[in-house]
């Protein structure tokens, strides 16, 4: 699914280099669950970003489902994202003049994949079956953090990249949504990237690594 071989990324910042990701390699077979640990800046989020698509290594390989993210072009780029990946943000990047049904159904759309059995079926697993005519802004922070995590699976992507999935909820229910997380995901055969500070979400998945000095490092 996944093969990242030595990928660099680095920043300038004013006249200094910042170098992110150092020659880091990994690899994840389909519907494999791994989970990433790190400190704040080591470059969970910039590597979730070139996984998405979203962003290029400045060297190195990086693939996924064969398709080589490294050189290929924006037509390309949009088509992966739409179809292959679904992204839980750091920031859930909700829309907030949608109600959570349409921001739920919005990357199935797009996709011309829209099964309302599967969508009614999540509200339900994830506990916002009842939120589902309000707007984004009208919900808690946790409430809207399950939101982004239904509206991530709502196309059945191939790929989950969720980045602090559980970051606004407390212990409770964050080990709940994460074990919903993991569920969905091993139902649908998605492989799955979870970057969390949290030591129990991290420990849900079957492969644990750290992010230290540009590299990933198995933890377990
Ligand atoms: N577009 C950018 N331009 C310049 N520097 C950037 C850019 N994106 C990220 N960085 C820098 O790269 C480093 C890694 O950022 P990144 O967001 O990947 O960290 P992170 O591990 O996700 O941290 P956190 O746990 O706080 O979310 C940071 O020092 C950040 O300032
Ligand atoms: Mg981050």
């Amino acid at each position: 699914m996944i093969q990242a071989h030595k990928i660099c990324k680095s920043y300038q910042d004013g006249d200094r280099r910042q170098v992110v990701l150092s020659e880091l390699d990994v690899s994840l077979p389909p519907g494999g669950q791994m989970s990433i640990q790190g400190e704040s800046g080591s470059g969970k989020s910039t590597l979730l970003h070139m996984l998405a698509g979203l962003d290029k290594p400045d060297s190195g390989q990086l693939t996924v489902n064969q398709l080589n993210l490294t050189t290929i072009g924006e037509r390309q780029a949009d088509h992966y994202r739409r179809s292959t990946v679904g992204l839980i943000f750091q920031r859930f990047n909700l829309i907030d003049c949608l109600s959570v049904y349409d921001n739920l159904c919005l990357p199935a759309r797009l996709n011309n994949n829209l099964d309302s059995g599967y969508i009614a079926q999540l509200l339900d697993a994830l506990g916002i079956a009842q939120h589902s005519k309000k707007r984004p802004n009208q919900l808690s922070g946790g409430e809207q953090q399950r939101v982004a995590i239904a509206r991530a699976l709502s196309h059945k992507p191939a790929l989950l990249l969720a980045d602090e999935p559980t970051g606004n909820l407390d212990n409770k229910n964050s080990s709940k949504v994460a074990k919903l997380l993991y569920e969905q995901c091993r139902r649908l055969q998605t492989s799955l990237v979870v970057v969390t500070h949290s030591s129990a979400v991290a420990a849900l998945a079957q492969e644990h690594y750290l992010m230290m000095d540009g590299k990933l490092a198995r933890a377990n």
